[in-house]
């Protein structure tokens, strides 16, 4: 199981961008992160890197 909580909003977005434009393998992530716009993956970021 992946866990999101505790890590830090940059680090979820740089992996987030690296999945999208293929930078990291990935199994699923890099179709996921496709789907969503650059201002939407930050949103999701800013969010997931608040949860502690
Ligand atoms: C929009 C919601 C999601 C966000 C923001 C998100 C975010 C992330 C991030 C930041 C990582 C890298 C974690 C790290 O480096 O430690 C990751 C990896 C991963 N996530 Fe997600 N994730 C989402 C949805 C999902 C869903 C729905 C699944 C499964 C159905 C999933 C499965 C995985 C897997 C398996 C990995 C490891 C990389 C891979 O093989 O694809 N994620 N996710």
């Amino acid at each position: 199981m992946v866990r999101l909580a505790g890590l830090p909003e940059d680090y979820i977005l740089s992996q987030l961008m690296a999945f999208r434009n293929g930078q990291r393998q990935a199994t699923i992530m890099h179709q996921i992160t496709k789907g969503y716009s650059q201002e939407q993956l930050e949103t999701l970021a800013k969010y997931f890197g608040s949860k502690k």
